[in-house]
């Protein structure tokens, strides 16, 4: 039943994914999904109670069906939310409290969001805070490690940005600052992708909720830590 809901988002998605950029391709949704199943695999009894594996894999499947960054205008965003409900009640048979509850999930779920202090929102229910915990961490895991550094320069590709600013002096700034323990996440857009790195990438180990996304985060962490010594001892 589990893998005929992955398979039935998947093909609902591919559609959508296939405007999309290498950084949020069908491969980030599968490995999303992945992440999610896995989570929730090493999550214990009472969350395993609370939480549904098909609407964890629904949430991680859909998760990137109305961003923001893909669709520019709010009827953009609506026609694609109600394309998506149309499949959640048509294909899967979801309630409509069970899609509300999605959707509040996947709007306050991203980093943005955490930064202007929208997400864990004291409406939430607890249900609703484990179902976001596991998917946003899930999202998280593949924004650091080996493919968080592959995402975030084909990111960077797709916008037509540099990977560091001709000077590089501001990113030799950030990078400094947070060598001294005095950076800090604010949701800055930087410039470039060594920038993106130290507005967002470095903060993310920290902001995981999940003890076993937690877990699964330190390699990734450290491996991206390692990345950017490489790379400013190659440009310095
Ligand atoms: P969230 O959903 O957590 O808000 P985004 O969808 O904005 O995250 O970003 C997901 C990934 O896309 C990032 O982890 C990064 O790999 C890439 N990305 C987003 N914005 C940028 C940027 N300005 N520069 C480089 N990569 C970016
Ligand atoms: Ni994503």
């Amino acid at each position: 039943m589990v893998h005929k809901t992955r398979e039935k988002c998947r093909d609902f998605v591919a559609k959508y994914c296939a405007g999309y950029d290498a950084s949020h391709d069908i491969s980030h949704i599968d490995r999303v999904v992945t992440n999610a199943v896995r989570i929730l695999a090493l999550s214990d009894d009472n969350t395993k109670k609370i939480v549904r594996e098909d609407v964890i894999i629904a949430i991680a499947s859909l998760h990137d069906s109305f961003d923001h960054k893909y669709l520019t205008t709010p009827e953009q965003v609506e026609k694609a939310k109600s394309a998506v409900r149309a499949f959640l009640v048509g294909e899967l048979k979801f309630k409509d409290e069970t899609i509300d509850m999605m959707f509040d999930v996947i709007d306050n779920m991203g980093f943005t969001s955490e930064m202007k202090g929208n997400s864990d929102k004291s409406t939430m229910s607890s249900e609703t805070l484990e179902y976001m915990h596991i998917v946003q961490d899930a999202d998280r895991l593949d924004a650091i490690g080996a493919v968080g550094v592959a995402r975030c320069l084909a990111f960077t590709g797709a916008f037509g940005r540099p990977i560091m600013t001709e000077s590089g002096e501001e990113e030799r700034k950030q990078r400094e600052m947070f060598q001294s323990g005095q950076l800090t996440a604010n949701g800055r857009k930087g410039p470039s992708a060594i920038a993106h790195f130290y507005d967002k990438l470095v903060f993310l180990k920290d902001m995981l909720k999940t003890p076993a996304g937690r877990q699964l985060g330190e390699k990734r962490h450290k491996f991206i830590l390692s990345f950017l010594d490489e790379f400013f001892d190659e440009v310095n």
